[in-house]
């Protein structure tokens, strides 16, 4: 779905001052939401990715499929894009020098994930059109700001409280929020930074166990789901939002996408409307994946929101007319937003280092036996040549492609199970 621009909401007065750092957002980035279209950049022209992982390796290949060249800066020389970048600084995301090179070479420029130092991201937006805005990738690098600009709009997450430091363990906190999760505010990823509270006294010790930093702790929910909605918005305020996908966890890590999520119309338009309200609220221009979820009373719930491409996203280059990296790629480059309509339902699998370490005890990799895989066209494998498998490390995914969302859960179940992944009927 495809839409032109609407006029922002108006949101309620934001929660009391938390004595955190507020980012700017609104007046000044709709202000150049206003812009008069410009002239896309032509082929051939220079985008710039700051990280290089599988995110920023899949945002290459598909500006490359456009016409355009990408350069990159990633510390590590291992990274995925290394093999397809047409340029590659292999240094921090703080290097003068680098930074200089690349806005000199580049025209326009993304991310691959919210955790680049806000200078970097501030460096190249003074030189050429950065997307999305540093002050929006800012409130999603930051569990706290993310929840204030939720509240802010007036959309529902789980209940929570802010815990600066262990003297806040000594004030009051609402028994209801126990059984919680206490997550940090920043850097938390794939159920990193991040642990279970059954109780007030056990909480010390989670404080501890996550180094004693600033947390969130947020009630645990009773989940039925979780979905997230992936949604796309240019410079001149057009949005393009994808079919909702439903998504299964392991071990807090994403395991399997199922595109259309199996959720009621009701639901899906809510969570629709949400995410709209989020980018126009933030004035945001990219791509952008909200996660949400949905408790057995059929609430729904905002979690937490990636200013980039998504992991549960991965299923668009193959079962849509417009993937999320070309939708990056198209959104940088000022071209009109790609149609983000799904052509075939699909089921997206992540393939973690575990699968190179068949037995419990193994420790060194073995490649898995593709063989059923390749065998079946309908099934899409993306390898994205980390050299070293570990276990927990996301080395790739499959896409499987199908008439009906039954026949896509069918081999799904059947790939599973000859690629010996977990729990091939859970699906
Ligand atoms: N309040 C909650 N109630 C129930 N389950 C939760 C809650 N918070 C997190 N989870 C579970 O843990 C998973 C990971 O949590 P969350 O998305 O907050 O962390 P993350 O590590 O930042 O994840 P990501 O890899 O998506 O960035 C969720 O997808 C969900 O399965
Ligand atoms: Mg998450």
């Amino acid at each position: 779905m495809t839409t032109t621009p609407s006029s922002s909401p108006s949101f309620p007065a934001p929660p009391a001052d938390e004595g955190f750092c507020e980012p700017a957002f609104g007046e000044e980035i709709d202000a150049e939401a206003t812009l008069s279209p410009v002239a896309p950049l032509p082929p051939g022209s220079w985008l710039a990715v700051l990280g290089g992982g599988q995110l920023g390796l899949m945002f290459c290949q598909a500006a490359q499929r456009l016409g355009y060249r990408v350069a990159a800066i990633d510390p590590d020389p291992a990274a995925p894009i290394a093999a397809v970048a047409d340029k590659l600084w292999t240094t921090s995301y703080q290097d003068d020098d680098a930074l200089q090179a690349i806005s000199e070479l580049a025209q326009a420029a993304t991310i691959e994930f919210e955790n680049v130092p806000y200078m970097a991201l501030a460096y190249l937006a003074a030189h050429m059109p950065m997307r999305p805005a540093a002050d929006s990738v800012s409130i999603a690098q930051n569990r706290i700001q993310e929840k204030m600009f939720f509240a802010r709009c007036a959309l529902p997450v789980a209940p929570f409280v802010t815990l600066r430091d262990g003297n806040d363990l000594l004030s009051s906190i609402p028994k209801a929020l126990f059984p919680g999760r206490l997550k940090t505010a920043r850097l938390g990823y794939d159920g990193k930074g991040q642990c279970a509270v059954a109780t007030f006294e056990q909480l010390g010790d989670a404080f501890r166990q996550l180094g004693n930093v600033l947390c969130v702790l947020e009630k645990q929910l009773k989940l039925a789901r979780e979905i997230s909605v992936l949604i796309a918005r240019d410079a001149q305020g057009n949005i393009a939002v994808w079919p909702i996908a439903e998504n299964i966890h392991r071990d807090g890590i994403l395991d399997v996408t199922i595109v259309p999520a199996r959720i009621s119309k009701a639901i899906a338009q809510s969570a629709c409307d949400y995410a709209r309200r989020v980018v126009e609220g933030m004035g945001y221009r990219g791509v952008l994946c909200i996660e949400f979820f949905i408790d057995t009373q059929d609430n729904l719930f905002l979690n937490e929101m990636a200013p980039r491409p998504h992991n549960s996203g991965h299923h668009t280059i193959e079962s849509c007319v417009t993937s999320q990296f070309e939708q990056q790629a198209r959104i940088i480059a000022d071209l009109p937003l790609g149609d983000p309509s799904q052509k075939t339902p699909a089921v997206m699998l992540n393939l973690l280092g575990d699968l190179w370490f068949p037995e419990s005890n193994s420790t060194t990799p073995r490649e898995p036996d593709w063989n059923a895989l390749l065998a079946d066209s309908n099934a899409h494998l993306h390898l994205y040549g980390k050299k070293e498998a570990r276990r927990g490390r996301k080395m790739g995914h499959i896409t499987i492609c199908a008439a009906t969302l039954d026949e896509a859960l069918h081999t799904a179940r059947r790939l599973r199970k000859a690629l010996h992944l977990p729990d091939a009927n859970a699906l």
